[in-house]
């Protein structure tokens, strides 16, 4: 670690060394890309130019577009290829770039003076860490430092450049413009404990039964446990058959990481029989990611840290037992500079995470993600190029669960364009708008369950605590061809609702939703709830888990890429909400309605109808 420390070092100032004049390239620089800082952000003083970045090229790939067509065949249920997932090795050699682009991009990092650099295995991303006033010079543009609202500041740049003729042999350079941050999802994930507001309390069951149902015994809609879930969604009695061949695994970023013993706590009480998990789920530290085996830390308890982490790993262990867990931790700064004085805040975690991932030859069939951003906060390219990159897991038979996010339309008093003008309109999420993952919305109630909304108050710090489960269409992303049926059916549905405020073209989401309000869990050894998409999100992948053994119990192929089959089959084993409105943004939002809607896509699940029409026996 040392000596690695000491030579990047000694290689950082060596490039450092060279770069007293500008750098001579074999073609005139011309602007690549250029990205507004998002209105949350305001600039700063210059960057301090010996700070190290983590610096990420995405060469053009070789034959993405030949992968897309193999991913949209093997994940088409009517198609002869279904299932057909392929291997790491077998997406690595796809995604290969030619041996042109690859020599070109070294040719000029050589020529810049740049000393060693590494590929990933597939050779689609090169890394390299440069002190910031040489990667002024690389790419022909001025760092500045950017503060957050939040108080939190990175070193960015609105625009940069390339010699002309690499342009089509970079898709894009990170971190330069992008100010994605990965929020969590967790409606109250800056909030202690989440307290239960009385309004809501009192809707549970509004059927108004006379005869309590099972539902209704199991259900208490002012915390919401295990138990309730495994009835409501009828994986209750279901054993798993594969979970020697099969796991689930979830992401954290910004420090969070999962408490064995809260875990250990939560099952004890909702779903002792799998309590073991709590000890073996597995962890993985990326990039000087965090890892705790034993309780919240001094540091982590001041830093009020790893509510979401571990509503994630509570939610998956409560429901999925005995499938394998996984956790990846990934840590938004690179894990050394030991002499650099300098914070680095820097690096981009989700690039980072999924091309560790995509390293890895063997990962869980389904992997939960509950964190989130406005999209404007990311450059197309970079959205894009990520988005790619989430179709290169889902071409290995993996499905990629993202919540899509709690602040409604966009959150109050923040939907305004990013481009300059301060356009009022919706804000869709990212990565919740990749058509490349399944996005999950929130539910809540029961008999009939409806979206989840909880009003707003104006807290004393300033905070406004709108809940309502995230809702939009992508901006960057076209419909895909799987929602061709659906999405326009609901757009002609509420006519000129809204009309210019938001892209009837776009990838509309969310595809599914599952329970998102007041979920039972352990933090700091207390019992609380907790609420938002980030809950429903790692519930739903626990379901998905349990289809997936079904699945490999009776000799199928998993899931993988879930949407087409969703769209096609799948959204039959839903339970279709009709209650509800988007809300955000200053409005009511769109409704809930009959069939597939921008709130709670296709519905909630019902396990024996999901693992029927994969083609799966349930084994009961
Ligand atoms: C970097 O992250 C740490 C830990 O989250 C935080 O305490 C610190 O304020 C951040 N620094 C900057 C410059 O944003
Ligand atoms: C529902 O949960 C709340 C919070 O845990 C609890 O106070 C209440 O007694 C529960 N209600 C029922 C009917 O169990
Ligand atoms: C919250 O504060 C905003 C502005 O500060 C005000 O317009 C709004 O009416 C307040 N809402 C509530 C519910 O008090
Ligand atoms: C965490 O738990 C300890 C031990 O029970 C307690 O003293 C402390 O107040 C708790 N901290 C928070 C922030 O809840």
């Amino acid at each position: 670690m040392q000596m690695l420390a000491s030579a990047l070092l000694a290689a950082a100032m060596a490039a450092h060394a060279v770069v007293a004049s500008p750098i001579q390239a074999r073609s005139p620089y011309a602007v690549k890309e250029t990205h507004f800082a998002p209105r949350e952000w305001t600039k700063l003083d210059r960057a301090n130019g010996r700070k190290l970045v983590q610096l990420q090229i995405g060469l053009k790939q070789g034959n993405m577009d030949g992968l897309l067509e193999h991913l949209s065949e093997v994940s088409d249920p009517d198609h002869a290829r279904y299932g057909a997932h392929l291997s790491a090795d077998e997406v690595d050699d796809m995604v290969r770039p030619a041996k042109e682009t690859c020599d070109q991009v070294e040719d000029w990092l050589r020529e810049a003076g740049v000393g060693d650099v590494s590929y990933n295995t597939a050779k689609d991303w090169i890394t390299v860490h440069l002190p910031i006033d040489f990667v002024e010079k690389l790419l022909d543009t001025e760092y500045h430092n950017y503060k957050h609202e939040d108080g939190s500041i990175v070193s960015r740049t609105t625009h940069w450049s390339l010699p002309r003729h690499l342009h089509e042999h970079i898709d894009v350079i990170q971190p330069t413009t992008s100010f994605f941050r990965g929020a969590a999802n967790a409606a109250t994930y800056v909030k202690t404990l989440d307290k239960v507001h009385d309004e809501v309390a009192s809707l549970s069951f509004a059927n108004g039964q006379y005869e309590p149902s099972d539902v209704s015994k199991v259900c208490n809609v002012s915390s919401v446990t295990p138990e309730c879930f495994q009835t409501l969604y009828k994986t209750k009695g279901y054993k798993t058959r594969a979970s020697d061949k099969n796991s689930v695994g979830f992401t954290n970023y910004l420090e969070e990481v999962p408490i064995r013993p809260d875990t250990e706590l939560f099952l004890k009480k909702y779903r002792p029989e799998a309590v073991s998990s709590a000890k073996t789920f597995k962890t993985y530290s990326i990039n000087g990611g965090p890892l705790n085996d034993g309780p919240l830390t001094p540091q982590e308890l001041e830093d009020d840290k790893s509510h979401e982490a571990n509503l994630d790993v509570q939610a998956i262990a409560g429901i999925s037992w005995k499938t394998p867990i996984v956790s990846y931790s990934t840590g938004g700064r690179p894990p050394f500079i030991p002499d650099l004085t300098v914070v680095e805040n820097d690096s981009e975690p989700y690039l980072v995470w999924v091309n560790w991932l995509l390293q890895q030859r063997s990962i869980p069939k389904i992997i939960s993600t509950s964190y989130g951003e406005p999209e404007q906060t990311v450059p197309r390219s970079y959205a894009e190029r990520v988005c790619k990159q989430f179709a290169a897991v889902g071409a290995r038979g993996t499905t990629m669960f993202f919540s899509s996010g709690d602040r409604g339309l966009g959150g109050t008093d923040k939907c305004y364009t990013n481009d300059g003008k301060n356009t009022y309109k919706f804000l869709p999420a990212f990565p919740a708008s990749c058509p490349y993952v399944t996005t999950v919305g929130a539910t809540k109630n029961f008999e009939p369950e409806e979206s989840a909304y909880r009003a707003g108050r104006n807290l004393s710090d300033g905070y406004h605590d709108l809940y309502s489960s995230g809702s939009g269409f992508s901006d960057y992303f076209k419909q895909p061809t799987w929602q061709k049926d659906a999405v326009p059916h609901y757009v002609k549905s509420i006519g000129d609702l809204y009309k210019g405020l938001y892209n009837p073209r776009g990838r509309g989401y969310p595809d599914l939703a599952a329970q998102g309000l007041y979920f039972a869990y352990f933090w700091n050894g207390t019992e609380g709830t907790i609420s938002g998409t980030s809950a429903s999100t790692p519930l739903t992948a626990g379901i998905f888990a349990l289809v997936n053994d079904a699945l490999i119990a009776s000799g199928k192929p998993t899931l993988g890429y879930l949407n087409p089959w969703l769209y096609k089959k799948g959204y039959k084993g839903l339970t279709d909400i009709t209650i509800g409105f988007s809300y955000g943004c200053n409005v009511q939002g769109f409704p809930v309605t009959k069939g597939w809607d921008p709130i709670t896509g296709f519905g909630t699940p019902i396990f024996p109808e999901l693992v029927k029409l994969a083609g799966g026996h349930i084994g009961y």
